[in-house]
């Protein structure tokens, strides 16, 4: 085999397995091009005719250089050194190559604009939201009562939203700046510190949306995911009339030994409603306010959405959360996650970045897994 045909086949196979690799995802959980939400449809309605722009640009300007290759190379029969036929001053053609790219270009930004413009409208009367990036992990805050406050339900990472409608977001950050995608529902968008930037998120159909950060933020960037939750109306209006109720005391001994430990070591970030708050400040630069832990245990994940915290239809579930057992909870990870936080979840601890490692012994990790699994 020649150098050369080693070379191209070499070069053909890597073609081969990057289409591969990038096609295999049929049913990827954030593909942005399998939009299930009105506003990632438009998106996806302008991405694939511009797409297919693209394309038609890069087959006549790639076949255009190969083909000039190909008819101009110097040939065995044809003296060395001796120059093609120079077109510089082409007027005609350079006219052309100007005004073609131009026309397309615009072309394209009509639509393009008009997107951008049909994005940014929020939705009169839905339901506002307040979305901040924390190293690393997210806040929610809701306006249900449509007060212009947004402190009727403070949860973390899972966003909960009624299918079917849309929901209103002002997304911030509190630190460093952040990026909120959940790729079938909507397009990116920063949290930026000091800033408030509107994003309508709608779910057509009931179902767990997984996005995450998109702005690199420090070291635990990549593990900074979020989730939509759309529930149908009705469950949600349960979710929510459950969400707004504080905490109720434990009553059993474990429990009560478990809050006695909250209080001792959790409750200077955490905040569980009915027990204590957190003063939250314009710019918490640093860890002092973390989730909001009032309903825990609606939840899927924790510490960022990184882990599960109920694992379902598991035939060996040892702590089930639903008699049936189809919901269980993952105890092993969170008693990991309470043993050395750091060393579960990269976090910048010592610099009060993420939640530290607290020392806890194994009792007193016992105790407040029992305390935490009241929280529902
Ligand atoms: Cu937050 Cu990346």
């Amino acid at each position: 085999m020649s150098d050369r045909v080693r070379r191209a086949s070499g070069a053909l196979v890597a073609v081969v397995v990057s289409l591969a690799a990038a096609g295999c995802a049929s049913d990827a959980p954030q593909d942005t091009l399998e939009p299930e939400g009105p506003a990632a449809r438009t998106i996806d309605n302008l991405i694939m005719p511009i797409f297919g722009i693209a394309g038609i640009v890069f087959v006549f300007v790639l076949g255009g250089v190969l083909w000039l290759g190909w008819k101009f190379k110097a040939r065995d029969d044809e003296p060395e050194g001796d120059l093609p036929e120079q077109v510089h001053g082409n007027t005609k053609l350079e006219i052309g190559w100007t005004i073609v790219p131009a026309i397309i270009l615009a072309g394209v930004s009509v639509f393009t604009v008009a997107t951008i413009f049909d994005l940014a409208e929020a939705e009169e009367g839905a339901m506002e939201v307040e979305v901040f990036g924390q190293q690393w992990w997210w806040e929610y805050r809701y306006d249900t009562d449509g007060d212009g406050e947004t402190d009727d339900i403070v949860t973390a990472n899972e966003l909960v939203i009624p299918a079917g409608e849309p929901v209103n977001l002002s997304i911030t950050s509190r630190d460093v700046i952040h990026s909120f995608w959940a790729p079938k529902l909507n397009g990116k968008k920063d949290a930026v510190p000091g800033r408030d930037h509107p994003l309508t998120l709608e779910a057509d159909e009931p179902g767990r949306y997984l996005g995450q950060c998109t702005e690199f933020c420090g070291l635990s960037h990549a593990n900074m995911n979020l989730v939509v939750e759309a529930l149908d109306p009705e469950e949600f209006d349960a979710w929510r009339e459950n969400q707004v109720t504080d905490a109720e005391e434990p009553t059993d001994e474990a429990a009560m030994a478990g809050l006695t430990t909250f209080e001792q070591f959790c409750t200077t970030c955490h905040q569980v409603d009915g027990l204590n708050e957190v003063e939250v400040g314009e710019a918490d630069l640093i860890a002092g306010v973390a989730p909001n832990l009032t309903h825990f245990m609606t939840r899927q994940t924790f510490a960022g959405a990184m882990f599960d915290l109920m694992v379902t239809d598991d035939p060996e579930c040892t702590s089930p959360v639903t008699p049936s057992a189809d919901q269980c909870l993952n105890r092993p990870q969170l008693e990991a996650w309470l043993r050395n936080p750091p060393a579960e979840k990269p976090m910048a601890a010592d610099a009060e970045r993420g939640m530290p490692e607290l020392g806890l012994n194994e009792d007193q990790i016992d105790d407040l897994v029992a305390y935490l699994i009241t929280l529902d």
